[in-house]
């Protein structure tokens, strides 16, 4: 099953990460506008996506279908998805195969035909449809069932929308997710809003450094129009979220998981409050050199390709035949690395130029390795092309 959509990696903001169930319209309405006037829309970020707490029920479905909460969207999902449209967004919403989402409200089981077409109505253009609490421990060809349902049943609809199958990495969903139409999936369960803390996964979330090795052997998953997941941004939470975990990153940290993000081609979902981001996350998230690296229609994800110590070399191909190269230091101490085209990367490059993507500065050519200071839980990231000799 296919829709043909998600080419490249949805790119957007989606409420959950920072306001949890905590939404309303005039919140997104000021998200939009806020997207239009920073930049962020200019960068791509065009999924505006409602995760849980839109509806008005809680608990399982009786009579009631499905309704939009009159309190929190008293104009309604359709005028919301208009607005949405008119100002060049798209409109994502939430549900799930259980008879209650995970945070309580009424999920769709059994009424995926009813409810993929109301979405359709309302003119929606993203789903997550999210069986993390409801289907934890079912067997897998449970999950797969429900999950086939929702997608055939948005397939039937006359709108594109695109599917998010997200399981929390309870199963291995990566493995046929693709094959039943989905378009991203996530890997792992949900993120904390911290770089690398120890025992975090012992109490159910996930880190950066947990999410970047979980995807590390599922690469071969990911590619046009079906990505892995890696959950959503935590650039710009600082530690203020009001639903994730975690005491927050630095900058320094913030800016490496937004460039690992990239360049394993993840969905690029910020997940803070838009209206009030740093001049310094804001250039994060809309430079646009690392954005490529994200958005190249190969869609090939970056792979590990070498490892000194509490350093790391991912190397990506890009469809110009340049690589996209990041150079990661895990530790807490400042490291060198180096990099060796024939070595790291196996590609025979006796001179090769660069170009270090977060200083914006064309370096090179090189006939000798590379090798750069990188500070600590830094990652510097470069694109590289092969030159002529002189
Ligand atoms: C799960 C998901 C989160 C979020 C919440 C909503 O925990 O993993 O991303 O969607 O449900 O309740």
């Amino acid at each position: 099953l296919t829709n043909h959509l998600a080419l490249t990696p949805p790119m957007g903001w989606s409420s959950w990460n920072y306001f949890g169930p905590d939404i309303n319209e005039t919140l997104i309405k000021s998200t939009i506008d806020a997207m239009l006037t920073n930049g962020l829309h200019a960068a791509g970020y065009i999924y505006i996506n409602l995760d849980d707490g839109w509806q008005r029920y809680k608990g399982r479905r009786s009579s009631h279908p499905l309704e939009v909460d009159p309190v929190k969207f008293p104009s309604g999902m359709k005028s919301l998805a208009d607005y949405a449209h008119t100002h060049g967004f798209k409109l994502g919403i939430y549900s799930g195969p259980g008879e209650k989402t995970c945070a309580g409200y009424t999920g769709s089981a059994g009424h995926a035909r009813e409810d993929a077409e109301m979405f359709a109505s309302w003119g929606i253009d993203h789903l997550k449809y999210d069986s993390c609490c409801s289907h934890a421990s079912a067997p897998q060809s449970e999950v797969q069932s429900v999950m086939l349902d929702m997608s055939t049943a948005l397939l039937a609809t006359d709108r594109g929308i695109v599917f998010h199958a997200c399981h929390c990495g309870w199963t291995d969903i990566w493995t046929w997710a693709a094959e039943i139409g989905a378009n991203q999936w996530r890997i792992g369960q949900d993120i904390s809003d911290d770089f690398n803390y120890p025992g975090n996964r012992e109490k159910y979330y996930f880190d950066v450094l947990d999410m970047l090795d979980r995807g590390a052997n599922l690469t071969q998953y990911t590619g046009p129009g079906h990505w892995n997941d890696y959950d959503m941004l935590i650039v710009g939470l600082n530690g203020e979220s009001k639903q994730l975990v975690g005491t927050g990153a630095s900058n320094v940290e913030y800016r490496t998981h937004f460039s690992l993000w990239s360049i394993v081609c993840s969905p690029l979902l910020i997940g803070s409050d838009i209206r009030s981001l740093s001049a310094y996350d804001l250039a994060t998230l809309t430079n646009s050199d690392i954005i490529a690296l994200n958005q190249d229609p190969l869609g090939i994800p970056a792979e590990l390709v070498a490892e000194v110590g509490e350093t790391q070399i991912y190397a990506k191909e890009m469809a110009d035949g340049s690589m996209g190269i990041a150079l990661l230091n895990r530790g807490s101490a400042t490291a060198d690395v180096t990099m060796s085209p024939r070595r790291d990367l196996t590609i025979p490059w006796d001179v090769y130029k660069m170009r270090d993507l977060w200083k914006g500065k064309d370096l090179g050519p090189y006939d000798i390795p590379f090798t750069v200071e990188v500070q600590p839980h830094e990652a510097r990231v470069y694109r590289m092309w092969k030159c002529a000799p002189a």
